[in-house]
């Protein structure tokens, strides 16, 4: 069967979400898992934007082996030299330039005619060929562009280098008809687009909620590669998610006739892993990968599912991943056991994570009879955030008084002890309305970092009274949004570590823009 490419952009645009600022461990980790899941393209980042996103473009190009590796760059000298030297250590490497085509976009952001766009693009193009042979061009806001210019500049460029030209709906208006035919109409006027073997790909942001439907109409009507996101994440509404493309390809091979590449197995754990890294949670109700995308709660439709599975399931759970029984670890499993079910949920760690996660999986598993997938991803994924912590969590002392009557009021303190990287141990003391805010105020007088929470979550990870507490924050700074995840058996521990790892965060995004400071000379 014919095959569409799969380019994923979580790392990209997907980490454009509001709060959703991943560090370089964990790109490096949803990167092993994104070549593991079999992707086409892996777009790593935007090279220009950071230090921190061309340290992690060059990271990835790196290490990734089997899938093409993209950095991000506009139709600028300096963007596109950034983004050649981070792509350049891949084996296979790929710059994408864009510029904006379309009438608004020309008048009111670039202030830019249309000779000088294409002029701009096709250098820019030409410049990128230097590094690579693999030149990506979207003119951006393609979907409100006329389509007489959107031939006109689809044709420069594929004439100064372009090997994939990407339509992008930048805006999420267009629907599943007019967005196909965008497509059609290209093949059928430039003939250029099959004598020289170009790609055309999709990009679209669901706005209006369309999506994954103008995604597959483009392919429908000739696009041979698809952008999109794990979870569907990405600015404002989100990208066209990854799961839904790939399932509807396959669930309804009769009607489309083309595939993938996708290990579909590994949807369900790159979809966890997302989640839980970048602090977004994923909805119950979201296709494929929500919690209750596979559960049935109508007798009628239990009773079919018992009596033959297809009467009301058109996927098997199991072939996007999502294990039947999961398999529950205890005090007594050994290393063999535990290492193998990590590698299964898709963390590749250096033999070190995995062996420091083990020590704190026997500790838990003292605490705990079973231990779940679930309390292993959330060991996983503290594991890599350790290794790049700059606060960690030495002690906490909390006492608080409660009054229910005759009207509720709690008063506590809390003695919080930090370590920071040079080893220096810090303590702070503060009182509070609650627990928590006690010792979020002892956090903040030794950290010295001033933030507001706008975002307090606390759940159980799995059944039983003794099971994880999962604490899921956001904090602002100045205007910055980022989250924090934490996770104990504990509570207020919980609270204090997904604190911890939000000021963290903001560390390291301070220096990320210390570092581009000194780059740039501004
Ligand atoms: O949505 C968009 O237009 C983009 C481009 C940079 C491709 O993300
Ligand atoms: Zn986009």
């Amino acid at each position: 069967m014919e095959t569409v490419r799969i380019f994923d952009t979580t790392l990209r645009d997907g980490e454009q979400s509001p709060g959703a600022t991943l560090n370089l461990p964990e790109k490096l980790e949803i990167a092993r898992l994104l070549e593991s899941l079999g992707v086409d393209v892996i777009e790593a980042g935007f090279p220009i934007s950071s230090e921190g996103d061309f340290q992690s473009v060059k990271a990835i190009s790196e290490i990734v082996q089997k899938s093409i590796v993209c950095g991000l760059a506009r139709a600028t000298p300096k963007d596109i030299d950034r983004a050649g030297e981070a792509i350049r250590p891949a084996k296979y490497g790929r710059i994408h330039v864009f510029c904006a085509t379309s009438k608004i976009h020309r008048d009111h952001k670039l202030r830019k005619g249309k000779e000088e766009i294409i002029r701009i693009s096709v250098e820019a193009i030409k410049q990128a060929t230097a590094y690579t042979k693999d030149v990506e061009f979207s003119p951006e806001d393609a979907s409100r562009t006329e389509f007489e210019f959107l031939e006109e500049i689809t044709q420069a460029a594929i004439e100064a280098g372009a090997t994939t030209i990407n339509l992008p709906d930048t805006v999420g208006y267009a629907t599943p008809k007019g967005y196909g035919e965008i497509f059609a109409h290209l093949i059928r006027k430039l003939p250029i687009i099959k004598e020289r073997g170009i790609i055309l790909s999709s990009h679209c942001h669901n706005d209006l909620g369309m999506a994954v439907a103008n995604s597959l109409s483009a392919v429908e009507n000739g696009a041979r590669q698809v952008e999109c996101t794990i979870n569907g994440i990405g600015e404002r509404a989100g990208n066209a998610a990854l799961e839904e493309i790939v399932m509807a390809l396959r669930t309804r091979a009769d009607f489309f006739k083309i595939g993938t590449r996708i290990d579909a197995t590994k949807i369900f754990p790159a979809s966890r892993m997302v989640s839980n890294l970048t602090g977004l949670v994923v909805q119950r109700n979201k296709a494929i990968v929500g919690q209750n995308a596979f559960a049935h709660e109508s007798g009628i439709h239990q009773d079919g599912v018992l009596k033959y599975r297809e009467t009301y399931e058109i996927m098997d759970p199991t072939t996007v991943g999502i294990p039947k029984n999961s398999l529950v670890l205890g005090k007594h499993s050994g290393r063999h056991a535990f290492k193998d079910r990590v590698l299964q949920l898709g963390y590749q760690l250096s033999d070190e994570q995995i062996e420091a996660a083990f020590v704190k999986f026997k500790a838990l598993a003292d605490k705990k009879k079973e231990v779940f997938d679930e309390d292993l991803e959330a060991l996983m994924d503290d594991q890599l955030k350790i290794s790049r912590g700059v606060f960690e969590l030495c002690g906490l002392h909390v006492t608080a008084d409660s009054i229910t009557m005759p009207e509720s009021q709690t008063s506590a303190s809390a003695t919080v002890t930090l370590r920071d990287t040079n080893g220096e141990i810090r303590q702070g003391l503060a009182i509070g309305d609650g627990p928590v805010d006690a010792m979020y105020s002892a956090i903040q007088k030794i950290t010295q970092i001033e933030s507001r929470l706008i975002d307090y979550r606390i759940r159980a990870v799995t059944k039983g009274k003794e099971a994880m507490g999962e604490v899921q924050i956001e904090l602002d700074h100045s205007g910055q949004r980022v989250h924090g995840r934490g996770l104990s058996t504990d509570i207020l521990e919980a609270s204090a570590l997904a604190y911890l790892s939000a000021i963290n965060r903001l560390r390291s995004l301070a220096n990320r823009e210390r570092l581009v400071t000194q780059h740039t000379g501004v």
